[in-house]
């Protein structure tokens, strides 16, 4: 099925989703964006700060203090196809 807000919205709602620190004013969330973003409720939030993915570890190489080193991060960095990366891109931005 395809991930967008609305699929998420219906499919999560048997999972719970709890922050892993919370105060009177601050809530921390350590799961995907696009299920916590989903339960929010409107004008929840006051500011969006996001460094995403950029989809780069795909085996190539880049140049770090000189030397010649691997660009793989971990399996969360790594392009599922330019279709399928776009699409989560503009899911989590149209969310913001
Ligand atoms: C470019 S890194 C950000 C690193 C972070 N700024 C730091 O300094 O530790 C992107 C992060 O997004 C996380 N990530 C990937 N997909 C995610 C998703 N659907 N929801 C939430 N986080 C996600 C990855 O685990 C990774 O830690």
């Amino acid at each position: 099925m395809e991930k967008t807000i609305a699929n998420i919205s219906k499919n999560t709602i048997q999972r719970s989703i709890n922050p892993v620190y919370k105060t009177e004013d601050f809530v921390l969330y350590n799961d995907d964006c696009l299920e916590v973003m989903a339960r929010l409720p409107n004008n929840y939030v006051d500011m969006i700060f996001a460094d995403p993915p950029y989809n780069l570890s795909n085996d190539g190489i880049t140049c770090h203090a000189g030397k010649m080193v691997k660009v793989n991060k971990g399996d969360w960095d790594k392009s599922q196809g330019f279709k399928k990366d776009l699409e989560f891109h503009e899911t989590w931005i149209k969310e913001c």
